[in-house]
Parts: structure tokens; C-alpha cells; sequence
């Protein structure tokens, strides 16, 4: 992490330098002040809120619907869309369309669909107030400084990046969100959900003791393959069947499972500090299926010694299940991701939460009432710490080793490439008989 330096001494001060300071600290509170009327505005409900989704595709659409439908502040409009491919904009906003009652909430014109891999720094240029980062994990540490720096209110999706560099880009981009009073919302809708509210602060008041284990799973047969097209370049492939590239999509355990460590965090009020674990493909081979594993098994240990046994798989025909459990002194708790919550103390009945509404929805509802009311608004920095949690278990998979938290977190493997263009190189490529190397465990460098 970036140290602070020392002031210099007053006698070395030289007045350029004063002045420079001054003005610096004059244009920030300008902007400030800017921004608290803006904020201000929005909270009187007297201002129209200009939302750009950034990456149309199924969750970029879903979350449009969502931010459009959101309770808290109803003068809301589409105003801007971008994608690195031209189609994926015309489905996305045919599709958001057909899902809005109040079509004048929607009014993105030729020309602020913006296409490309820089689309989503034209966005920022538009008047936009809030930003939906909804491209695939790999462009999130780019895209959210850009936003930032334009002084954007960011919904942006889970995982924030694929490897530590991306981590730590987001956590001083996240720095650089709070001093400038933006609101910054991060897709774990789990973290909204009361059925999950409920049952964690219940075991943060200690209703089932203190916490000996965690367990978290996301088993499940797999997701979509998008095929090689007649003359597309490797590096288009690449971007459109990102799913299954490390510098784009950081594998499935960073890419799905995150939601479930996510919760295990947040039992567990920390991130570990060490990982274990094993992992490999056994059944994700052939050409279309890039460089991920299909099952990652994890031991993560946090400070103290509290373990959080993760586990997942993506390999059809077997037991499936996307659940988070608590294991304390006086009881369990144990939570199915999208259906009911039960919290059993020890010699008493259980009680039960049920899926009431979709996380996807408060946490717009969520995120939109903190822009109205001006409330800081900061979901970065446990993100990264989910996220980089996850990029730790990979790094444990991968490599075959321990990994230390700290030592994870300055790693440098960074194979995003540098002014990324249509013309880069990808960082990995076919061999000759057009499969991918993936990691293999002794072997690989993976931090
Ligand atoms: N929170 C959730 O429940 C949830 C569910 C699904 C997906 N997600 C997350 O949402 C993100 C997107 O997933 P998806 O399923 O919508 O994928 P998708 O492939 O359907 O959509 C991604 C879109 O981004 C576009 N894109 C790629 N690179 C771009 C770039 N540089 N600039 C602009 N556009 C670019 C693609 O063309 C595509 O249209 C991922 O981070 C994923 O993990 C979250």
C-alpha cells in the first residue's frame, strides 16, 4: 500500500509550492461544495439522475432495470449505454425497454451508444451522474478509476478485479471515491438481502456462540461457452467468452464463488490471512473452455485460527448447492443463496427467513436513496477484500502451496495488458493443437 510522506520541513517550503497547495485545496472544496449541491439537489428529488451502463450484457441489463426501478429516487433516466460490441447495446436496451412501464425513463439516442474497448470513457463525457460498471471482472479497476475520477456515483458488479494489482487499484480508487463524497455500490446483493441481514447479526450478537468454523459452496454444472465466430481475432474471442480467460474473468472460484466467501467475510468480520487448497479440470476440456479449473476445494484460516472450508465446482451430474453455514458453540446457521435462512441454537426451535425480495433490487434501492440523502455510501473496500480472499484461494489452487494474505496482496502477476486495444496481444494463447495450458499445482508461479 502507498505510504504517506513526511511533510517537508517549513524552511524547505518554497512559496510556489504553498501556492500550489493552496489552489489545490481551493479546487477541492470547490468541488466539494459542488458536489454537496449536487447531492443536495438530488435528495430535493428536483433533478434528473443520468445513469450510463457500462457492458450490456445480462447483468448490465439487469442492473439498468434495476437502477430504473429503484424506490428511492424516481427521476431516473438511461442516458447513456457502451459496449465493446455494437450488437450487445441494441439487444440490451431493446431488452431493458420491454421491461420499463415509464418508456421516458429511457432515452439513449445513436449518438450516446458508444462502442469500443475505451466506450466507457466517453460514458463519463456525456453528463452522466451514476455509472453501472456491468463489463466482464478483468476492465472493473479501470473503469473504476475513470469513474471516479469523473466524479461518478458507481454501481459497479462483483468480483472488482482478477488479480492483487486490480485489488489494490480499487482500494485507492475507493480511497480517492470517499474524499470526494461519491456513493459506491458493489453487486453482492446477498449483503441485502434480510434473510442474510437477520441471521448475521444475530451471530454478530453471539446467538450461536462463538464461531469454530464456516463452510461456503457454489456447486453447480457450469455456465454458457460462446464459440469461436468466423473471423473474429483471438483477442475478441478472448473478451467474448471471457468466462473462461484468468485476466478477464479470474476463474470460477473469483468469479461465482465470491458471493459465497463474501458472507463467510462478513461472519466472520475479516478477511483470512492464509490458504490451502487443491483444485484442477477433470471434465472442462477441449478448445472453448479456456484456462479455468472446474473445482477449486479451499482451506482459508483467519487471525486466531477461526477456518472457512470452501468449496467450488463446476461439473454437471452432481450434488449441487449455493449455500453459506455458520458453525458456532451454541448453534448453526445455515443459509441457501437464493432460498431460506436457518438460525438453530442448541436445544431450541429454529427460526426461519425466507427470500423475501431480490437483492439485485435494494441494493439500488440502497445505493440510490444514499445519492438523495448525500449519506457516505462505500461498498469498495470489503468487496476488494472479497474478492481478493478469492484471488487468494485461487492462488492456493493453482500453486499447490500456503498462501499468506500479505504477501498475496503485493503480488505483481499482472497479465492484463498495458493500453489495452483491439490490436493487443492477449496475454495467453492456443497452442497448436488449440488448447490453453491451464495452472498446474508445483508448478506454477501463481503470486
Ligand atoms: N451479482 C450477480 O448476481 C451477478 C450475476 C451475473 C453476473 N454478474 C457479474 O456481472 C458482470 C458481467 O457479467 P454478465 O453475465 O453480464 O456478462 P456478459 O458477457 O453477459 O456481459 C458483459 C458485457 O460486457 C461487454 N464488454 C466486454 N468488455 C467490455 C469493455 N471493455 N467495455 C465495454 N463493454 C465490454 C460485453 O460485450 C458484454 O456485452 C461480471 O462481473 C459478472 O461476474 C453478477
Amino acid at each position: 500500500m502507498k505510504k504517506t510522506t513526511p511533510d517537508s520541513p517549513s524552511s524547505q517550503t518554497s512559496r510556489r509550492d504553498f501556492l500550489k497547495k493552496s489552489s489545490l485545496l481551493a479546487a477541492g472544496a470547490a468541488a466539494l461544495g459542488n458536489l454537496s449541491l449536487a447531492r443536495s439537489v438530488h435528495a430535493a428529488g428536483g433533478d434528473t439522475i443520468k445513469i450510463a451502463l457500462v457492458g450490456c450484457g445480462g447483468r448490465g441489463g439487469g442492473a439498468a432495470v434495476n437502477a430504473l426501478r429503484n424506490v428511492a429516487l424516481p427521476n431516473v433516466k438511461l442516458w447513456a449505454m457502451a459496449d465493446a460490441f455494437p450488437e450487445r447495446i441494441k439487444s440490451s436496451l431493446r431488452g431493458i425497454t420491454e421491461a420499463i412501464d415509464a418508456k421516458d425513463k429511457i432515452d439513449v439516442p445513436e449518438e450516446r451508444q458508444f462502442v469500443g474497448l475505451d466506450a466507457y470513457e466517453k460514458t463519463m463525457g456525456s453528463g452522466v451522474d451514476v455509472v453501472l460498471l456491468c463489463t466482464p471482472p478483468g476492465f472493473r479497476p479501470m473503469q473504476f478509476e475513470a469513474a471516479v475520477k469523473a466524479g461518478k456515483h458507481v454501481f459497479m458488479e462483483k468480483p472488482v478485479a482478477t488479480d492483487a494489482p486490480g485489488v489494490r487499484r480499487i482500494l485507492a480508487a475507493s480511497a480517492e471515491a470517499k474524499k470526494k463524497g461519491l456513493a459506491v455500490a458493489v453487486g453482492h446483493h446477498l449483503r441485502h438481502e434480510k434473510k442474510h441481514t437477520e441471521v448475521v447479526r444475530r451471530v454478530h450478537e453471539g446467538a450461536i456462540g462463538d464461531l469454530k468454523f464456516l463452510r461456503v459452496f457454489y456447486n453447480c454444472d457450469g455456465v454458457g461457452i460462446r464459440p469461436r465466430q468466423p473471423g473474429e481475432t483471438e483477442l475478441q474471442y478472448q473478451i467474448r467468452n471471457w468466462y473462461y480467460f484468468v485476466w478477464l474473468g479470474g476463474d470460477h472460484i473469483v468469479e461465482q464463488h465470491v458471493h459465497d466467501i463474501d458472507v463467510g467475510n462478513w461472519f466472520a468480520q475479516a478477511h483470512p490471512v492464509e490458504a490451502e487448497g487443491m483444485g484442477g479440470r477433470q471434465v472442462r476440456i477441449g478448445k472453448d473452455v479456456g484456462e479455468i479449473y472446474d473445482h477449486h476445494a479451499v482451506e482459508f484460516t483467519f487471525a486466531g485460527g477461526l477456518k472457512m472450508f470452501s468449496y467450488c465446482r463446476h461439473i454437471p451430474n452432481c450434488w449441487e448447492s449455493f449455500s453459506q453455514h455458520a458453525h458456532g458453540t451454541k448453534g448453526t446457521v445455515d443459509i441457501q443463496g437464493h432460498g431460506t435462512s436457518v438460525l438453530t441454537v442448541d436445544g431450541e426451535k429454529p427460526l426461519k427467513f425466507r427470500r423475501e425480495h431480490d437483492g439485485h433490487q435494494i441494493e439500488m434501492n440502497d445505493l440510490f436513496a444514499a445519492i438523495g440523502s448525500g449519506a457516505s455510501y462505500n461498498e469498495a473496500d470489503w468487496a476488494a477484500e472479497s474478492t481478493m480472499t478469492a484471488i487468494l484461494g485461487r492462488m492456493a489452487t493453482y500453486s499447490g502451496k500456503i498462501v499468506r494474505w500479505d504477501e498475496a496482496l503485493k503480488s505483481e502477476i499482472d497479465p492484463f495488458p498495458k493500453n489495452l486495444s483491439w490490436d493487443s496481444e492477449p496475454p495467453v494463447k492456443p497452442g497448436p493443437d488449440g488448447l490453453y495450458a491451464c495452472a498446474v499445482p508445483g508448478v506454477t508461479k501463481a503470486w
